[in-house]
């Protein structure tokens, strides 16, 4: 692909439109407004590289226009291969003071139906700075950790002088990455280990990325400290929850416009994604079946009210399945043989192996036919049919336009947060995964209060004494759970 504008997106006569989306969202997202305020004349992040690998939206756009706003230098790429918002993209090519004809902006590689090969392409550009002196970042803000999987995986296959041969590949796109990284080998046996070397810190967005970051530190793979966004208060406990309560009868409206009120479906998973998703289809009428592996959180589905059981027990008679457990194998091909005709099938964690896809596409006979994209039918041969959601990838971005501003703005108010504290403190964070400092987190909440007039009773300094905080926080341990 020719790359002679530094950027790739599917449409720049997009960005006047995506512009005023950006411009609607700002207003939005008190959070990062404020920040830009608080921060414009200090530049924290003046001398940052930014690779971005995060959902191309308009509200990454509010973010990205945010960390440039602080000095920083951004490239980015999405994290998923339907979830760019095209007009997002378009508009920061462009950059507020550009045009069509004359790009400014940042530069951005991502567009709304990518392949495999498409996207590590794409995250391959955003890690490749060409005026850099290692030729990479200095830092990585992630969502999922495919950046820094790239990287890591570059870096112990350079050390270990090779790369597993394309057969060992687990997946298709397992076999994308063995080949992306066959070629950088060949071309440059370094580039991963030059890259990695002046990398100061990552800050991971979401669960199952986080939980790759603490896997490597566990086996002592890690090249660079992390901050684990995702378990901030303001991030995980709202816009998993409350972000997910919007967008996925969002994604399920717009895809099938089916009514779901009367409707039964079945929450696979009750974490902070699947909570919130379990509102989201009472909140339309439907009665929501929960499954779970963890006594905890059954419990707390079944003192919720929802009735908890096991997917085999539903498969042949509820109408909607969400997956939302950030594990593998949730719904295979043999439940979806056994599901009623026209069950909506769709998936809202990260990864699309929730739902297996592979296995559906080899049940002999099948017939997949679009009804557009990101909503298919697959016709067994019986004649039953089955709708699945944006290939089995998140459907809150693939089939909607994901979580609205006001609650990105928490979620991305940490994530800028995170960069100015590994980008400025680099001796406070030895290698290793680590939580955004709670009184961050709270001042991430108060950024948000004002907004929705919500007045905060003012601690007085003897009851501050008495339950032993500070007057100005942080009012909980760090054990709390919320
Ligand atoms: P979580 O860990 O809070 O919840 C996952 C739940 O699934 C846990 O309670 C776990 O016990 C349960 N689970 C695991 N295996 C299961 C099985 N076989 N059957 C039933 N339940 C099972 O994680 P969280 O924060 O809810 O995130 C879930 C996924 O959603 C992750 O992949 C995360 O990255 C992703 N995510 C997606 C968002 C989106 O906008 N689409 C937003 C935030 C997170």
């Amino acid at each position: 692909v020719e790359n002679r504008q530094d950027f790739k997106v599917a449409d720049l006569s997009l960005a006047e439109f995506g512009r005023k989306e950006i411009t609607l969202a700002e207003h939005e997202m008190p959070g990062l407004m404020a920040i830009r305020k608080e921060y414009a004349e200090a530049q924290p992040l003046a001398g940052a590289r930014i690779t971005g690998s995060l959902h191309m939206t308009v509200q990454t756009a509010v973010l990205i226009e945010t960390l440039v706003a602080l000095g920083a230098q951004v490239r980015w790429a999405s994290c998923n291969i339907f979830s760019t918002q095209d007009h997002a993209a378009a508009a920061i090519a462009v950059g507020p003071d550009g045009t069509p004809d004359n790009p400014r902006g940042v530069p951005v590689f991502a567009w709304k139906g990518e392949t495999l090969e498409e996207y590590w392409w794409c995250t391959e550009q955003a890690l490749t700075w060409p005026d850099s002196p290692t030729g990479g970042p200095n830092m990585i803000l992630d969502d999922g950790g495919d950046a820094t999987l790239l990287v890591h995986k570059g870096v112990e296959y350079e050390k270990a002088g090779e790369v597993p041969a394309l057969e060992t590949a687990e997946s298709d796109e397992h076999r994308v990455i063995l080949q992306l990284l066959h070629r950088t080998l060949g071309e440059n046996p370094q580039k991963w280990t030059q890259l990695a070397s002046e990398i100061r810190g990552v800050t991971e967005e979401t669960t199952t990325g986080v939980h790759r970051l603490y896997e490597m530190q566990r086996d002592g793979s890690l090249l660079f400290p992390a901050i684990n966004v995702n378990d901030a208060v303001t991030k995980s406990k709202f816009d998993n929850k409350y972000g997910c309560r919007h967008s996925l009868v969002d994604g399920i409206n717009r895809a099938t416009d089916v009514l779901i009120g009367g409707k039964t479906a079945v929450v696979c998973g009750y974490g902070d994604v699947g909570k919130g998703c379990a509102e989201s289809l009472r909140g339309q009428g439907a009665r929501v079946i929960v499954t779970e592996i963890d006594p905890i959180c059954a419990l707390q589905a079944a003192m919720d009210g929802y009735q908890v059981t096991t997917l085999d027990e539903v498969v042949e008679t509820a109408d909607i399945f969400i997956t939302t457990t950030g594990n593998k194998d949730i719904i295979m091909a043999s439940d979806m043989a056994r599901m009623k005709h026209q069950a909506i099938v769709g998936n809202i964690g990260h990864f699309d192996n929730e739902i297996d896809m592979a296995g559906l596409a080899k049940v002999p006979g099948i017939v997949k036919d679009e009804v557009k994209p990101q909503v298919h039918t697959w016709t067994f041969p019986d004649g039953k049919k089955i709708i699945v959601l944006s290939e089995g990838r998140l459907l809150n971005l693939g089939n909607a336009t994901g979580h609205p501003s006001f609650v990105m703005s928490n979620s991305f108010a940490d994530q800028t947060l995170a960069q100015i504290e590994l980008f400025t403190k680099p001796d406070a964070y030895p290698i290793g995964v680590y939580t955004l400092p709670k009184h961050l987190d709270e001042k991430v909440a108060r950024l948000h209060l004002d907004a929705l007039g919500v007045k905060l009773t003012k601690l007085r300094p003897e009851q501050a004494a008495y339950i032993g905080v500070d007057v100005d926080g942080p009012y909980k341990p760090d054990h709390y759970r919320y």
